[in-house]
């Protein structure tokens, strides 16, 4: 059974999810320059500028640390990996059914890609897993609060984010404990002790943190946080051991972002191997 995906975006939201993936994956298109991001985003379609305005808004400390509590202590139900795929699978890009790609294809599609590039074998399960946290949307979650480039919240909003203006709506601007260089963290703190506007990565982080090797959970954790890895923003911020796992999220980018030309993945074909690769890092079922 297909669900349709209800937009519960609130006012002005017409995008879909699908929307935000293309403009990321064309804005950082490996031939376009920095100082050409600008001029590129200027030509946004009409929905993804009305996404990235809510997003910004509304992505306060407050809404972060409520969201985190609501959904890292993991009580919402009990999956396994591919059962949360298949759960994942319902969702269906209404303004676009028959071209787009399913989500189960391009999770299958990231870790074909890694797989063929002779990956590490918790690197193909972590292309497979890396957007299981959009079920958030499933949960009923906006849009903005499911997707969208991440950003630390509780400091200065940096100027390499995309679409910095839109952070004019948001009441944290207000706030001036949170709007210097480094609000309410320490120098070198590190991006565990940062709270990163709320989405699919880190609430899967939180699914998947006692099954996975450290770099995995930084590639899902830090995916969409693209003022950091693509931009090296807030590098003050990282500790140690943030650095060392920065070019693995970096290794990973490309694998999300460019997997999508390729032609869509048998999943019926494919289903023993990954449930196979599933079997040797989760149990049957675990927390969501
Ligand atoms: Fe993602
Ligand atoms: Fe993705």
């Amino acid at each position: 059974m297909h669900v349709k995906f209800v937009n519960t975006g609130g006012m002005g939201t017409q995008g879909n999810l699908e929307q935000w993936d293309d403009f990321v994956g064309e804005r950082y298109d490996p031939n376009r320059k920095t100082e050409d991001f600008r001029k590129f985003d200027e030509s946004a379609p009409a929905g993804v500028r009305e996404f990235y305005r809510e997003n910004h808004a509304r992505q306060t400390r407050q809404f972060v640390q409520e969201k985190r509590r609501q959904y890292a202590g993991r009580g919402k139900c009990e999956m396994g990996i591919w059962e949360a795929c298949e759960y994942l699978n319902t969702l269906v890009d209404e303004s676009d059914p028959d071209t787009s790609l399913s989500q189960i294809q391009h999770l299958m599609q990231t870790a074909e890609a890694i797989r063929r590039d002779g990956h590490p074998r918790w690197m193909v399960l972590t292309g497979f897993l890396h957007d299981l946290g959009k079920v958030l949307c499933l949960y009923g979650e906006p849009q903005w609060a499911v997707v969208g480039d991440t950003f630390p919240v509780g400091c200065a909003w940096s100027g390499k984010i995309v679409f910095p203006e839109f952070f004019e709506g948001n009441p944290d601007g207000q706030v001036a404990a949170y709007q210097t260089r480094l609000g309410v963290y320490g120098e070198g703190c590190g991006l565990s002790q940062v709270d990163l506007s709320w989405g699919h990565d880190e609430y899967l982080y939180h699914v998947v943190k006692d099954y996975l090797p450290l770099e995995g959970l930084y590639m899902i954790r830090y995916h969409s946080f693209y003022p950091w890895h693509q931009e090296g923003a807030y590098e003050y911020l990282m500790d140690e051991q943030d650095r060392a796992m920065l070019p693995w999220v970096r290794k990973f980018n490309p694998y999300d972002l460019y997997s999508k030309s390729a032609a869509p993945p048998d999943v019926a074909a494919l289903k023993p191997y990954y449930e196979e690769l599933i079997g040797e890092y989760f149990p049957a079922k675990i927390a969501w």
